[in-house]
C-alpha cells in the first residue's frame, strides 16, 4: 500500500500541471471521528481506537507535509468532549502528551511547526506544559503548520474573539471598523486562512462545532471510513477529489481570485 503513495502524489502534481488554474488547498481541516466504533468493531476498549488513531495522525501529517499543504488542522478534543466519562477524557489527554513528546523530533526533522487552538488555558497543567514545549520547540520550523484543536469549539472561539474585541478601544468607539476579516484577527490563531477542504470520517454528516467561522466556503468531504482506517492514501484521494470541485464563491465563473 505504501508503494502506491508516490503514485498518488505524482498524479496530483500532474493534474496541477495540466490544470494551472487549480491549486492545492491552503488549509485542510479534519474531524477525526470513529475511534470508539473502530475499537468496538474488533472487540477492544475505546482507548485502543484512540491509540490506533494516532497512527492515522502520523500518516496524514506526513502526507500533508509531502504535498506542502500550508495548514492542516486536526480536531483532537472539543469543548463538548468534557461530557465523556472522566477516564476517557484523562486517557485522551495522556495520549496527547505522549504524542507531543514522541513526535517532537519528527516534527522538527520534517520542519513542521505545531500550534494549538482552543481554550487551552482550561487544560490540566501537565497538558499545557507539553503544548508549550511543542510550540516553542517547533517555533522556528517554516514548512507546513500543524494546528491541533484542543478544548476547541467554533462558537466559543467567536465568543472569545468578541470578548477580546470589546477590550479594543478603537473598535468600541468606532464599531464601523468591524468587518469579517477584522473579527478573525481576534481568533486563537489569526493567521489561519479559510478552510478549503474539511474532511470528516465515520459517516457522520455534521461539523460538530469545528472551525465555524473559517469554514463558510469549505469543500466538505465525508467518508464512511473510521478514523483509524484513514491514512496517507485516503488523505491523498480526498485532495485529488477536492481538485475536481468547481469553487465559485457565489460568482458565475469557475475561478475567483481570493
Ligand atoms: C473521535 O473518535 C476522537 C475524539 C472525539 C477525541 P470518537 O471517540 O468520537 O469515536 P466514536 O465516534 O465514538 O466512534
Ligand atoms: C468531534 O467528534 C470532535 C472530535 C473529533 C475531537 P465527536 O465524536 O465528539 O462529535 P459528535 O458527538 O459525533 O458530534
Ligand atoms: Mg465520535
Amino acid at each position: 500500500m505504501t508503494s502506491s503513495i508516490p503514485l498518488y502524489i505524482s498524479q496530483i502534481r500532474n493534474y496541477l500541471h495540466r490544470n494551472p488554474h487549480k491549486s492545492l488547498p491552503r488549509h485542510v481541516s479534519i474531524i477525526m471521528d470513529g475511534n470508539g466504533r473502530w475499537a468496538k468493531r474488533i472487540g477492544k476498549e475505546r482507548l485502543y481506537g484512540h491509540r490506533e488513531g494516532m497512527n492515522s495522525i502520523r500518516s496524514v501529517v506526513s502526507a500533508a507535509a509531502k504535498l506542502k499543504i500550508p495548514y492542516l488542522t486536526l480536531f483532537a478534543f472539543s469543548t463538548e468532549n468534557w461530557q465523556r466519562p472522566r477516564g476517557e477524557v484523562t486517557a485522551l489527554f495522556n495520549l496527547l502528551k505522549y504524542f507531543c513528546r514522541k513526535e517532537l523530533t519528527n516534527f522538527i526533522k520534517k520542519n513542521i511547526r505545531v500550534i494549538f487552538i482552543g481554550r487551552t488555558d482550561e487544560l490540566p497543567q501537565m497538558v499545557r506544559y507539553y503544548l508549550r514545549r511543542t510550540l516553542q520547540a517547533t517555533r522556528h520550523c517554516n514548512g507546513i503548520t500543524l494546528v491541533i484543536a484542543i478544548n476547541y469549539g467554533g462558537q466559543q472561539e467567536i465568543v472569545d474573539a468578541v470578548k477580546k474585541l470589546l477590550k479594543d478601544k478603537a473598535i468600541v468607539e468606532n464599531p464601523d471598523l468591524l468587518e469579517e476579516k477584522l473579527l478573525s484577527r481576534y481568533f486563537y490563531a489569526p493567521e489561519l486562512p479559510p478552510v478549503d477542504l474539511m474532511i470528516r470520517t465515520s459517516g457522520e454528516y455534521r461539523l460538530s462545532n469545528f472551525l465555524t467561522y473559517q469554514s463558510v466556503y469549505a469543500e466538505l468531504h465525508f467518508t464512511p471510513l473510521l478514523w483509524p482506517e484513514f491514512k496517507e492514501k485516503e488523505f491523498l484521494l480526498a485532495v485529488q477529489e477536492y481538485l475536481t470541485r468547481s469553487r465559485r464563491f457565489g460568482a458565475l465563473n469557475d475561478y475567483v481570485d481570493r
